[in-house]
């Protein structure tokens, strides 16, 4: 496949196509990643995932400060509790391996304490550069591990239930996680997902989203035409009703007017965040 047929099934919107530039297979497999939630029974071997982990731990770091910790659950009882939180999911439980990707503030702060330094590491900095290099240390392996033929789902509604998680996993102050991340072989072929088109979400010299209402609907309805979203699987018709024409749009507002991780702010505030 071409760039120009793997960026078009990647966004059906007839923009730039990466003409002229030398082929790439590692571009090749990013521009056509999908997320795989169903796994074959095959273990990846210890050695390739300590391998993935390196390889994630080798991301950017914020300030060279390195706040990214990576907890691979293999007690089968704390799998299963981790599992049974969430049976909407079942590739939580089910998946061949299970990583939690934990922004860790703690590191920095008990650095400080070592070198008698007043280090104050719970404020919104602190949270937000600990998420951001747990985020990018997450996605090299993501990256990492499909170039090698694994599949992977990141998870992050363990933070829904962040109170029995943290518990689970014992998790101290200043540590909460970021996503989980289940990976293993695929099993079936799985879709690519069509992307909101490039020009709404890439902007030159200025913001710009002026064409908004247009190319939403635009977009709505080329996705639909490839993967359409089955009737029963529209949300909370109860209250919204339901819908002639159930587009991306329809159910991402519907999604995101029912607010998620109510409990995650109280957790951080009472495990070492004050958000200062
Ligand atoms: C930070 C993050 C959290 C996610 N959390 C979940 C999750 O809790 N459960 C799940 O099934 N998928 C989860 N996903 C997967 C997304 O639903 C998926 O990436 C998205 O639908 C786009 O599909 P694609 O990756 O196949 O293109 C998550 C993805 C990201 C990046």
């Amino acid at each position: 496949m071409s760039y120009r047929e793997a960026i078009e099934r990647r966004f059906g919107d007839g923009g730039p196509s990466g003409q002229g530039v030398a082929d790439n297979d590692f571009i090749h497999r990013v521009i056509s990643r999908k997320t795989v939630r169903r796994y074959s029974d095959a273990v990846p071997a210890d050695e390739l995932l300590d391998l993935l982990v390196a390889a994630a731990l080798s991301s950017s770091a914020k300030s060279d400060f390195q706040q990214a910790s990576i907890l691979r659950i293999e007690d089968p009882d704390r799998r299963a509790a981790i599992g049974k939180l969430f049976p909407s999911m079942p590739w939580i439980g089910l998946s061949p391996v299970l990583f939690v990707f934990l922004g860790d503030a703690r590191r920095l702060q008990r650095v400080g304490e070592l070198r008698d330094k007043p280090v104050r590491n719970g404020t919104l900095e602190g949270f937000f550069n600990a998420s951001v290099d747990a985020a990018l240390a997450m996605q090299t392996m993501i990256l990492c591990a499909e170039w090698l033929g694994l599949g992977v789902c990141p998870i992050s509604v363990i933070r829904n239930e962040i109170d029995k998680v943290a518990a689970i996993l014992e998790l101290p102050d200043l540590v909460f996680p970021v996503a989980g991340l289940c990976l293993g072989y695929p099993h079936g072929e799985g879709y690519v997902s069509l992307r909101l088109p490039r020009r709404l979400t890439t902007h030159r010299d200025h913001y710009d989203d002026g064409a908004l209402a247009e190319a939403i609907d635009d977009y709505d309805r080329r996705r639909n035409a490839v993967h359409a979203i089955p009737r029963e699987q529209q949300r909370s018709n109860a209250e919204f009703g339901e819908a002639e024409f159930y587009g991306w749009s329809e159910d991402k507002a519907r999604q995101a007017a029912k607010a998620e991780g109510a409990a995650f702010p109280p957790y951080l505030r009472s495990h070492g965040f004050s958000f200062d």
